[in-house]
């Protein structure tokens, strides 16, 4: 029996679906420990290193031993895209996409062991996961689509009567060579298969880079591209240290763009190098969020009560559309604190292959450290915490269940304006509350921040034109008892940040998006 997941299935599993995820989750565990090689024009690839990595969720948990690329490994990959790219972009447009939907068709095949292994991997619930695997698959089938659609994004244009000779004129979009993808940890698997299903369809090749703390996802993408018969060096898959071989990859001189999901930092700075070497090459950066949700007087609080929470506190807020900043006017304050408390405090953390368990841990020792150090902050600085800001995971001394895995409690806080975290991107369960008097006044905090990814809005129907009209950010949801700020599903919402949090104003999945990937070619051809 098989279900096509999506948001129903997602948030009222049936049984059966359950039971499919643990048998996969059993398979995947019988074969922890397994080393994974690199994947380099057409075949597995050893590494010159080894990585041993464990659970986020239980730090004695073994996955395994994921390869550590060296120079010579992010010669090779390039090298072997360069290689390939002749032939891939000569390629009839119609076998390219009979591949791509391969790669769909696999990754759907397999898409509750890969779900099991990146529970195991990320510590996400198997609901996250699932949804993260099939929104995968459904970006290479929507690419695939689109870019046949689109007839390759060429157009015939009209003949140029000036010259007195018969001149025919078109607009062909060609790929632009190879492309980089760099992938983060927290969609290991989609935000990785969807830019490399972009570039590959438009003729592009591709080096993968996983992120560091998530080397398997990446390698059970490239497994699914493997078996979908690809030609050799068409794709390659490379993990290993973000530092050295991001670095590595945007430096390259057979480098000509790269796809960017990860911190802002990072994202200007592979801009920057981008801009230099020989000539400036695209950059396609998607950055963080720092996601506000306004509430009015008259939203619906049981609806927007469901929203903020899954949107503040999901996979631990550990995505760039989280939800981090609450307006919401005083009249409903108490009232809509009083069921986020419930709520939040009612959230079942714990080890997420349970499927009880809703908040698995947060995913390294780092953001397990910032935790505190932010929930302190907060506190500090005079915060009124309504709910959380405390480690319940390896900081509680072995004395609980949750003693091996770095697991944070979701915080709630009223916070003085002033203070900093309002304009930090903290990717942790921790949402800052501020009670508005006035509406424009809630848009104007809502909007002051150097970052425009996602919004919510919890209101009446007739003040739904007025918070489109003046927030600024890309993507955005009005009254949606799913998630207030997250959730976006490919041929759905196109997700893209404005501001700080996306560099090209296209957003994933868009219409546009795959155009980025080709540059134009004014073809003038006089007979
Ligand atoms: N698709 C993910 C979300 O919208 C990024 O939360």
């Amino acid at each position: 029996m098989s279900f096509r997941l999506t948001y129903a299935t997602m948030y009222n599993p049936p049984e059966a679906m359950h039971e499919r995820f643990e048998a996969a989750l059993a398979r995947v565990e019988a074969g922890l420990g397994a080393q994974h090689r690199l994947f380099i024009d057409g075949v597995d690839r050893d590494a010159p290193r080894y990585a041993l990595r464990h659970s986020p969720f239980d730090r004695e948990l073994r996955l395994g031993e994921f390869g550590l690329a060296g120079d010579n490994d992010v010669q090779a990959a390039m090298c072997a895209a360069q290689a390939a790219g002749p032939a891939w972009r000569a390629m009839p447009v119609a076998e390219r996409t009979r591949l791509l939907h391969r790669v769909g068709e696999l990754l759907e095949e397999r898409v509750y062991d890969i779900a099991a292994a990146m529970v195991l991997e990320v510590g996400k619930n198997r609901m996250e996961a699932l949804g993260e695997a099939q929104e995968t698959v459904d970006f290479f089938h929507h690419y695939a689509d689109d870019f046949e659609s689109h007839a390759g994004y060429n157009h015939v244009l009209p003949d140029d009567p000036v010259t007195g000779f018969a001149s025919h004129n078109a607009s062909v979009m060609r790929p632009y060579g190879v492309w980089v993808v760099i992938a983060p940890f927290n969609f290991p698997l989609a935000l990785a298969g969807g830019p490399v299903a972009a570039a590959l369809v438009t003729g592009n090749t591709v080096v993968l880079k996983g992120a560091s703390d998530t080397p398997w996802a990446g390698r059970l993408l490239a497994d699914c591209i493997r078996d979908a018969g690809l030609p050799p060096g068409v794709f390659n898959y490379l993990s290993g240290a973000g530092r050295e071989i991001g670095e590595a990859l945007a430096q390259h001189p057979l480098t000509a763009g790269i796809t960017f999901t990860g911190s802002v930092p990072v994202g200007r700075h592979l801009m920057r190098q981008m801009a230099g070497g020989a000539y400036p090459r695209p950059c396609i950066a998607e950055m963080g969020g720092k996601n506000p949700c306004i509430v009015t007087e008259r939203a619906d609080l049981d609806r927007a009560a469901a929203g903020i929470v899954r949107s503040a506190y999901g996979m631990g807020g550990q995505k760039c559309s989280a939800l981090s900043r609450l307006y919401v006017h005083e009249s409903v304050a108490d009232a809509l604190i009083g069921r986020l408390h419930a709520q939040a405090t009612a959230i079942r953390i714990g080890d997420p292959r349970r499927h009880e368990n809703w908040l698995g841990p947060v995913v390294n020792a780092t953001a397990y450290e910032n935790y505190q150090h932010h929930a302190d902050a907060l506190r500090d600085a005079g915060a009124n915490v309504l709910c959380g800001g405390a480690r319940i995971g390896l900081g509680s001394g072995g004395r609980t269940a949750l003693a091996r895995g770095y697991y944070v409690e979701p915080m709630l806080a009223e916070v003085p304006l002033q203070h900093p975290l309002w304009q930090h991107e903290m990717f942790l369960p921790i949402l800052t509350v501020h009670r508005y008097g006035d509406r424009d006044e809630a848009m104007r905090l809502a909007n002051d921040s150097p970052m425009g990814l996602t919004a919510g809005f919890y209101g009446g129907a007739d003040e739904v034109s007025w918070f489109h009209e003046h927030i600024e950010a890309g993507v955005t949801y009005a009254n949606r008892p799913q998630g207030a700020t997250t959730g976006a599903w490919p041929g759905y919402q196109p997700f893209g940040g404005w501001k700080g949090s996306g560099s090209s104003g296209k957003a994933i999945a868009s219409f546009h998006y795959l155009a980025q990937y080709l540059r134009e070619q004014s073809r003038t051809v006089v007979e």
